[in-house]
């Protein structure tokens, strides 16, 4: 006798929403484990793969080790042992008010109280779904866009998120371009089907773009927001790997938002500062209530005491922070990025120009049978078995395929070695593909 499907569901070991998430497949963590399982070492294991496709930076690995050892940062205290503030300690709160006051040149008086501490950025976009958002609301990105915000507001919140699709143009300056109008078109044709619009995440600077934005088109952008009712996120975990000398990054706390309770700012320890694996991050909102829901979700998501102090630390280090670290951070990208984007162009790979983050947009449609994304698929496969995890752009939600994302924040040495290996296959493609043109020339010759 069959089993109905309610027997069937009774005999699952895991919830259905638990199976979802173990059953979850996202494509930058799988690669992430691919790499990781067998990683390249110069000496150790040369043959390991060069992991250029996870959006971590290495570039001031060392002094950060030098300044963290350094201070007291992680000397233990009894006050450890004990419960504190989960949505933040006020050394912490306080600290991240007067760096973000020196670094992003707030509107209004950004006070602690606005602040919440969470760990990573991942857990502030999971946590502003839930405090916003029902099961089966919209949010609303712009695509190619950094991939995992899918599943963030997915996973837990049941929020769907619906792209608006950037596309290829003409050339590098008329491609992927963001703009307000399109925004206010998508919102309303969504809610003329009938669904529920809840809010618009803005990445700025932006990942996988590397774009900064004008703070003309913020304005429209919270605007439409505004008009629409709907909240204005924006991810700002790039805000200070501004890399490129043309105009300066504006913060969304450094405008005049038309709807304050509506407008949130997430940033994060994890690319400012390099520290992924310190887990922390921050929204800011002036909202009572959305603070007093997240603090409360807080409790579910709370960064260890002495991270905090750690992290603390490490900001009111004000000197080190703004003389030393940022501009150097800076410095670095930029010489990074300069050399990454020349050894591209040699090898005749198209890039976007990115003035932020820690990666490099550029076409490989050159080296393309055609403009697929299972031709895209192939070739990263391609790249991946020559030893180099770059990911492609299909992965953003890019809906032109032919783009991958690589990211140039690594060793020098892998870097080299990295874009050597990329080399060799765009080169093998090369000859593939011209072998593959003048065998079509035959052919055609031969039936004429
Ligand atoms: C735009 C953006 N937001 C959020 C995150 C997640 O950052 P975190 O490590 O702080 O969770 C990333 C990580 O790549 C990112 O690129």
């Amino acid at each position: 006798m069959s089993k109905t499907s309610r027997e069937a569901e009774d005999e699952m070991l895991l919830s259905l929403r638990g199976k979802q998430t173990a059953d979850y497949k996202d494509f930058l963590f799988i690669y992430k484990q691919r790499a990781s399982a067998d990683p390249y070492d110069a000496v150790q294991n040369p043959h390991g793969i060069i992991n250029m496709g996870t959006a971590q930076s290495h570039l001031m690995a060392e002094e950060l080790t030098q300044q963290l050892s350094r201070s007291s940062a992680f000397a233990f205290s009894k006050k450890y042992q004990q419960y504190y503030d989960f949505s933040g300690i006020p050394e912490l709160k306080e600290a991240i008010a007067n760096f973000l006051t020196r670094h992003m040149n707030p509107h209004k008086q950004l006070l602690p109280e606005y602040i919440v501490v969470m760990p990573g950025a991942t857990s502030c976009i999971d946590a502003l779904a839930h405090a916003l958002c029902d099961r089966g609301d919209i949010i609303i990105t712009a695509t190619p866009s950094y991939g995992c915000i899918f599943r963030d507001v997915n996973d837990h919140a049941g929020v769907i998120v619906e792209p608006l699709n950037l596309v290829q143009g003409k050339d590098s300056k008329t491609s992927f371009i963001l703009e307000a109008e399109a925004l206010r078109t998508h919102i309303q044709s969504l809610k003329a089907s009938g669904r529920r619009v809840r809010a618009f995440i803005l990445l700025h600077p932006n990942n996988p773009l590397g774009d900064v934005y004008e703070p003309e088109l913020l304005h429209d952008l919270m605007a439409v927001c505004t008009r629409e009712k709907i909240h204005f996120i924006s991810d700002e975990v790039y805000a200070l790997s501004v890399f490129d000398e043309g105009p300066r990054f504006h913060s969304v706390l450094s405008l005049e938002a038309p709807d304050p309770e509506r407008t949130h700012v997430i940033w994060s320890f994890s690319k400012d500062f390099n520290l992924a694996g310190l887990r922390v991050g921050v929204i800011v909102n002036v909202s009572p209530q959305v603070t007093s829901c997240l603090r409360a979700v807080a409790e579910y998501k709370c960064v260890p005491h002495i991270i905090q102090h750690a992290a603390a630390t490490l900001l009111n280090d004000t000197e080190w922070c703004d003389k030393f670290y940022l501009p150097t951070n800076r410095a670095r990208l930029a010489k990074a990025y300069k050399e990454t984007c020349k050894r591209l162009e040699i090898m005749g790979a198209h890039v976007r120009k990115a003035r932020a983050g820690f990666f490099v947009w550029f076409s490989v449609q050159p080296f393309m049978k055609e403009n697929t994304e299972e031709e895209e698929m192939a070739l990263q496969e391609e790249i991946m078995d020559a030893g180099l995890y770059i990911a492609p752009g299909t992965k953003f939600y890019c809906i032109s395929p032919g783009w991958m994302r690589l990211v140039f924040t690594v060793p020098k040495q892998e870097l080299n070695e990295g874009l050597r290996r990329l080399e060799g296959v765009l080169r093998r493609r090369q000859a593939m593909l011209k072998i593959l043109k003048t065998s079509k020339c035959a052919e055609s010759l031969e039936k004429k």
